[in-house]
């Protein structure tokens, strides 16, 4: 009776234990490289699907050069000085170069060594992916299985290469989840773009991830095959793509009224509303990236004056307007720096509107390492469909010239903060400003 009942305390505390953390350690490797194909082999078939996945951020997941200097340069060498972050990044491979992760590769080689973990997220890791363990998806939880079976979204179709299954699975946004959802080892939620979708309008109306990323229209599935009007292309535009994000957000600004003298104040509204997206904006590595909004007046001489936004007074909106004080005072500790101050936290003219939610570390300081995210500040982006309305009070300077003055409302975005950036030397073509929409009124001095 007592020992049952040792027994059974013994059962559950391993499964409390096991349940805690990002749970991938008895995900041993049983594969071996070569029982994977490589996106070439694939691409000599599916030409036209292959060309275009080489363009996108997944095919690009393990080598692109912000991802090799925050692994490499941030998160090896923290796992190295704290042992408890190990299991996090080992963990990073799970979803950025899931065939080296599950062959037991677990530090594998930098990009330049031209290892095969420099697939990243290829063919072989999507197609062989049939479903995920556990209740809900998220930490690289989906079920992979290298073999002849390729996993598509149609029945019936021949392969003389392979064997093909028609998977329901593939076609809905768990797929997308097991990689686009992220807890890490604080238990928390650090990606959460599944989630913004799920709570969203589009998930009820059965607008899929695959339906923005993936569009249909004609292609040749494979050399030799018959032509479709609706191949499923494999282009997955994001942050990365101008055409993705530009106009994204819409916008539009007035005045309360059209005509004022020096020393008026003039009230301006602002609206911002979430057109495109199917989850939250920005989503994903909100850590890194920063979608703000400028409003600047400029006088009849072209003379430019900023407009800062009217605070609205809920607590934590100190992150949502931007400031210059010093943050990621963590990277210190990464890097091996002592006494390191930081860096200015949005590199930006302060005084703006920025949607973000902020990632805290274990000392409550702004950081870009989720893995070292102890806690989240409050969340101010912009929902799907959600519109967000600013208002700005700005005092018409006296010296100002009479004439006609233009209100200049700009959205801009960019994928990361750049005095981090600049500090990691990360290209920059990953960091610059991009003009995603504007709008602008006039008013009249006299
Ligand atoms: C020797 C040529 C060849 C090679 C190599 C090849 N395939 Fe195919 N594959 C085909 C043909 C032909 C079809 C059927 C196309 C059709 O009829 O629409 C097909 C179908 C598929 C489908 C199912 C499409 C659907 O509509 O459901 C998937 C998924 C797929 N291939 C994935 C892969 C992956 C992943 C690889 C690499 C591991 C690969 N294929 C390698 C020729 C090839
Ligand atoms: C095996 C893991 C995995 C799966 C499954 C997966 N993704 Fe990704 N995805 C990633 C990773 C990792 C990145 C980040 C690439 C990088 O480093 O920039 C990414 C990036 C992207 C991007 C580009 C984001 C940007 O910054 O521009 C889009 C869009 C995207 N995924 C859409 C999808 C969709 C849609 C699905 C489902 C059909 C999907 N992904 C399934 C791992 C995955
Ligand atoms: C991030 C995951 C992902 C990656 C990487 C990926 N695919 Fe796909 N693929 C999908 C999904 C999801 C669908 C089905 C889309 C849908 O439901 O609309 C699909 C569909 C297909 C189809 C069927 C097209 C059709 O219209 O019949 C083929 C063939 C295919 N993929 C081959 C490939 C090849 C070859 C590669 C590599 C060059 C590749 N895929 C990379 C997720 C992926
Ligand atoms: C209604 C269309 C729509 C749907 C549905 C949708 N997206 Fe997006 N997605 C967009 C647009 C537009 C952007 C560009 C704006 C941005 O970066 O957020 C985007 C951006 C992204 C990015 C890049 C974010 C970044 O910062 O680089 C990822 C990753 C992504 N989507 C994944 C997904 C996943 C996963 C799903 C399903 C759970 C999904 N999307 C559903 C329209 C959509
Ligand atoms: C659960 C899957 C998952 C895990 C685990 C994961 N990532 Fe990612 N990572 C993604 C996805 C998906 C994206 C793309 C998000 C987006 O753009 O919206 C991404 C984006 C990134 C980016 C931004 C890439 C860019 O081009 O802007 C970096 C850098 C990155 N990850 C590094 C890491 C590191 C380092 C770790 C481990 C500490 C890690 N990731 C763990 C899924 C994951």
């Amino acid at each position: 009776m007592k020992k049952s009942l040792l027994v059974s305390i013994m059962f559950f505390l391993v499964l409390f234990l096991g349940m805690k953390g990002t749970g991938h350690k008895g995900r041993k490797g049983n594969h071996r490289y070569s029982d994977f194909e490589t996106p070439e082999t694939c691409g000599q078939c599916h030409k036209e699907i292959y060309r275009e996945w080489k363009q996108t951020m997944m095919a690009q997941a393990y080598t692109h050069r912000w991802d090799e200097i925050e692994y490499f340069k941030l998160a090896v060498p923290h796992a190295e000085r704290r042992p408890e972050f190990k299991e996090s990044v080992e963990g990073c491979n799970g979803c950025h170069t899931p065939i080296a992760f599950f062959v037991g590769d677990r530090s594998p080689k930098p990009p330049s060594s031209g290892t095969r973990a420099n697939e990243s997220v290829s063919c072989e890791v999507c197609h062989t992916i049939s479903g995920f363990n556990g209740e809900v998806p998220f930490n690289f939880n989906y079920i992979m299985k290298p073999g002849r079976v390729k996993y598509g979204p149609r029945q019936g179709v021949e392969s003389p290469y392979h064997d093909t299954v028609k998977s329901d699975f593939l076609q809905s946004p768990e797929f997308c989840a097991t990689c686009h959802n992220e807890k890490n080892s604080f238990g928390v939620w650090v990606k959460s773009t599944y989630f913004e979708w799920k709570q969203g309008p589009y998930s009820k109306e059965g607008v899929r991830c695959q339906d923005c990323h993936m569009w249909r229209g004609s292609g040749i599935v494979a050399e030799m095959s018959r032509a479709v009007k609706d191949m499923r292309h494999h282009s997955f535009p994001g942050g990365h793509v101008m055409a993705k994000i530009r106009g994204a957000i819409e916008v539009k600004v007035y005045t309360d009224q059209d005509e004022y003298e020096p020393g008026d104040e003039v009230k301006i509204t602002v609206l911002l509303y979430n057109a495109k997206a199917g989850h939250k904006l920005p989503t994903g590595s909100v850590e890194d990236r920063q979608l703000w909004v400028e409003v600047h007046a400029v006088d009849s001489q072209g003379r430019r004056y900023i407009i800062p936004v009217d605070k609205k007074g809920f607590p934590g909106e100190k992150y949502t307007i931007t400031s210059n004080e010093l943050a990621y005072q963590d990277m210190g500790e990464m890097m091996g720096i002592k006494d390191f101050r930081g860096l200015p936290r949005d590199d930006l003219e302060e005084g703006h509107r920025i949607y973000r939610i902020a990632f805290l570390d274990p000392e409550g300081r702004m950081t870009v390492a989720q893995w070292n995210t102890a806690s989240l500040g409050v969340d101010y982006r912009i929902a799907p469909r959600e519109t967000k309305v600013e208002t700005y009070t700005w005092e018409i300077p006296e010296e100002i010239p009479e004439g006609r003055v233009k209100i200049d409302v700009r959205v801009l975005y960019r994928l990361l903060v750049k005095s981090v950036a600049r500090f990691l030397k990360v290209p920059e073509e990953e960091y610059r400003t991009w003009e995603i929409n504007s709008a602008e009124t006039y008013i009249e001095v006299y």
